[in-house]
């Protein structure tokens, strides 16, 4: 049996890493994996391949950066040409990027089955990009690997086979009990000369980055944060660029982006984390860390109902240092392991695939 598993974005190497490991244990099946090249920066791409250990891509399509037309474009033409050479039995699509809709279009056009991972997630806000791209890639999939109970009810909802759906759990879960509770060498704690409590911070989000109003808005807040705890940044290249665009003066600890294993760690360390990454949302609940998400929605509904995740409004420079306070003030809430699967999501997609 032949997987053709297409990565490109810095989120999709961490979720791939887990299917790489378990089709590596299988007999009889070969992983073919190709990174589109949407991410390329060494500290957005490398290091993940090299932390985790994932196997060198058989194709890099290096499409790079672009307008998304151009960039869906590019990798669309590129990723058939693939198909066509590998002829795969399943191909294995992740989340909500360009790369994920190129391939879902690609494939789906040679004939190809379909299987995605985290499908059924819903922001419910179509002016995100990513929002689109979800909805695409669980129309074409004939396998819908749903992450959480509120991922199954949307697609239930939406009329599909509950036979494609499979709630196998979030495949970052497994991650997290993979690679987290190291500590490691040379931390940009040590660096910054941090050894008390601080907040980590990471904001890419192109309806946060792409409007000067609302990235001053979000700067003036985690800059208030800082009068009383120190901020730590690392900081997505989008978001670098757009703030180099800006005339803005402010003393937090930005660094560039750091690799997995220190992000889980930090994570870890943090008193909070203010955020509007996907995954990270996720992680600060994994490390039992409270969370500001400064969106004025989420796909991952469940940690705000919990208690462990508030949304901030990302337009309003107080919002951001009020939801960090009054969680900093409370007690951490239950935490209900159930949430998200056992851990074992990629053994139990494998599995589904391999039996289907
Ligand atoms: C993409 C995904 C988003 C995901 C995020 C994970 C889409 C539409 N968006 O957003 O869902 O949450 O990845 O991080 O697919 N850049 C670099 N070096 C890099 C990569 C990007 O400098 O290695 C800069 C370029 O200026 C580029 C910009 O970042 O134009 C945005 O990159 P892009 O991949 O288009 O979108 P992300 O914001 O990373
Ligand atoms: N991450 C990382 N280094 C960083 C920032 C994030 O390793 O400097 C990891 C983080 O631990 C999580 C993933 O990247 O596993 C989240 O990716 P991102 O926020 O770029 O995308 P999203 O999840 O929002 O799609």
């Amino acid at each position: 049996m032949k997987i053709l598993s297409v990565v490109g974005a810095r989120p999709q190497f961490i979720k791939a890493a887990m299917l790489s490991k378990a089709w590596a244990e299988k007999d009889n099946c070969e992983e073919v994996l190709v990174h589109t090249g949407q991410h390329y920066d060494s500290a957005m791409s490398d290091v993940f391949f090299a932390e985790m250990d994932i196997p060198e891509p058989k194709y890099h399509l290096g499409v790079g950066s672009g307008l998304h037309g151009a960039q869906t474009g590019k990798m669309l033409e590129e990723i058939e040409k693939v198909l066509l050479e590998e002829k795969p039995d399943w191909v294995v699509i992740y989340g909500d990027t360009n790369s994920t809709l190129s391939a879902a279009l690609a494939a789906s056009k040679l004939h190809i089955p379909l299987a995605h991972v985290e499908a059924g997630l819903r922001s419910f806000n179509r002016n995100m990009p990513e929002e689109i791209n979800r909805l695409v890639a669980d129309q074409l999939s004939a396998i819908r690997f749903t992450p959480t109970q509120e991922a199954t009810n949307h697609l239930i909802q939406e009329g599909f086979d509950k036979d494609s759906i499979h709630q196998v759990g979030d495949v970052m879960y497994d991650a997290v009990l993979h690679f987290g509770g190291g500590e490691p060498k040379d931390s940009i704690l040590d660096q910054i000369g941090i050894d008390g409590p601080f907040v980590l911070a990471t904001i890419h989000r192109a309806e946060n980055t792409d409007c000067a109003s609302r990235l001053r808005a979000i700067i003036t807040g985690l800059q208030e944060v800082h009068q009383d705890v120190p901020v730590v940044w690392p900081i997505h290249p989008r978001t670098r660029k757009a703030l180099s665009e800006m005339n803005l003066d402010y003393q937090i600890h930005i660094s560039n982006p750091v690799g997995y294993l220190e992000m889980l760690y930090l994570e870890r360390r943090a008193s909070l984390i203010v955020t509007d990454s996907g995954g990270v949302q996720k992680e600060a609940y994994f490390n039992k860390t409270p969370c500001v998400t400064a969106r004025t929605e989420t796909e991952w509904v469940e940690l705000v109902e919990q208690g462990w995740n508030q949304l901030a409004d990302p337009t309003d420079p107080g919002s951001i240092p009020k939801c960090v306070r009054g969680a900093l003030s409370q007690d951490l809430p239950d935490y209900n392991t159930n949430l998200y699967g056992d851990g074992q999501s990629a053994k139990n997609m494998v599995d589904i695939l391999i039996n289907h």
